[in-house]
């Protein structure tokens, strides 16, 4: 039976209270008079935020719990400064899942695919130009990251799951390459799903798409070593972040949230990260969220020296790492943002037949789209998709998930199945 959460009406707290990770609704200053704060309706994402608000004389302000961090007891006390515990807090899978944002029309995944198609093409061979170029000494062409950005958004809003099915489908190009893009568009489609808007979604992608661009400054020996890295080595690798920092910093155009978030990405909840050691919230949301995703497709992707993890076992291992690594409501939201089965999941039914999860339901994530590809008996089925949420579908009366498979043991390629 679905435990429905209680109802969690707006509240209005002094602007001390606010905090990272809150949604704001309204501020005691009128929008018109104050237009420089119109952005600032929204989710905080970063102290400066707070700041910002708190210099323009904003005394009060109204915010969301049901779409960020309520009040917390604890923090009721104590000043920003010191660091008040609340992040994407209070949240759970039990949640509902937030509003699809006005402006764009949904799309069918498969009309919206062949449009992400082209935006991820196109990504990926920009990806490869700002590589070469950042080994080349030059700066990164921020207006095109910027052009591809702004039309990766429209696509996530019409139908988030077709650039989500393109992150995982094996690609020739060297995966860094396609690691930023993937990124990039992941974190669209997760700050898509927090309610943020759409200059925040500007912010996630061009992180997403420059966050490793320091390893232009780390030796190709080093990059695609297939063992372990010795601690010279490993110190090599870790200079990326500071060297992505210092490339992005002198980019024209770029906004400072997007250089500290290539700065941060290897930055952990409880301070194992590099390079500062940072923990808690000092770290920014777009920080947090691009370090989270950037495990989830290093995870999930294939490599030269190792297969890549079926989505169930990346999201069990990110699970797993939950309130150490990572801030625990981050991980619970980006697992309820690409649904319990992503994408891409291999999938045994309650009738046996085996399919691949092809689009997901965020309102109801145990029933999404799958594509069946075997019989009960595992052999070849004439593929054919079924809505599992789709009750008078005939072809699915009643069908659940009960299981995922790893396609390795099955021999069985993805890419090829959903193609
Ligand atoms: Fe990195």
């Amino acid at each position: 039976m679905n435990k429905r959460p209680a109802f969690v009406p707006p509240l209005t707290i002094p602007i001390e209270q606010l905090a990272v990770g809150m949604f704001v609704l309204a501020i005691d200053l009128s929008w018109e008079d104050h237009p420089l704060l119109a952005t600032s309706r929204g989710l905080v994402c970063t102290p400066a935020d707070v700041s910002r608000l708190a210099q323009a004389g904003v005394r009060r302000v109204v915010i969301d719990p049901s779409r960020g961090a309520g009040p917390r007891p604890s923090t009721l006390s104590g000043s920003q400064a010191s660091g008040p515990a609340a992040g994407l807090s209070g949240g759970s899978l039990a949640d509902e899942p937030q509003a699809v944002q006005a402006g764009e029309a949904a799309a069918p995944l498969d009309h919206e695919i062949e449009v992400a198609a082209v935006i991820y093409a196109e990504s990926l061979s920009f990806s490869r130009d700002l590589f070469a170029s950042a080994k080349a000494g030059r700066l990164a062409d921020t207006d095109q990251a910027k052009a591809l950005v702004s039309r990766m958004i429209p696509s996530v809003l019409r139908n988030p799951f077709a650039l989500s099915i393109l992150t995982k489908l094996r690609g020739h190009d060297a995966y860094t390459y396609r690691h930023s893009v993937n990124l990039a568009a992941l974190a669209v489609v997760f700050g898509h799903f927090l309610g943020l808007t759409r200059s925040q979604l500007e912010i996630l992608g061009m992180a997403g798409l420059y966050h490793d661009i320091g390893k232009a400054r780390v030796p190709e020996r080093i990059l695609n070593k297939p063992g372990k890295l010795t601690p010279e080595e490993f110190e090599l690798m870790r200079g990326h972040c500071q060297a992505g920092y210092e490339i992005v910093s002198r980019a024209p155009g770029i906004r400072p949230e997007v250089a500290e978030c290539v700065r941060d990405h290897h930055e952990r909840k409880n301070g194992s990260g590099y390079p500062a050691g940072k923990r808690g919230f000092e770290l920014s949301l777009y920080s947090r969220i691009v370090g989270l995703i950037d495990v989830y497709d290093a995870l999930t992707s294939e490599r030269c020296y190792r297969r890549g993890f079926p989505p169930y076992q990346a999201m069990r291992t990110l699970y797993a790492a939950r309130d150490a690594d990572f801030f625990t409501a981050d991980v619970e939201r980006f697992i309820k943002c690409l649904g319990i089965y992503p994408v891409t999941s291999l999938v045994r039914l309650s009738d046996g037949r085996v399919g691949v999860v092809c689009e997901g339901n965020r309102e109801r994530p145990l029933k999404p789209k799958v594509k069946l590809v075997l019989s009960a008996d595992l052999s070849p089925l004439e593929q054919m998709i079924i809505d599992l949420a789709a009750a008078e579908d005939d072809a699915a009366p009643g069908l659940d998930i009960v299981d995922c498979l790893d396609p390795k043991e099955l021999s069985m390629n993805i890419e090829h199945l959903l193609q």
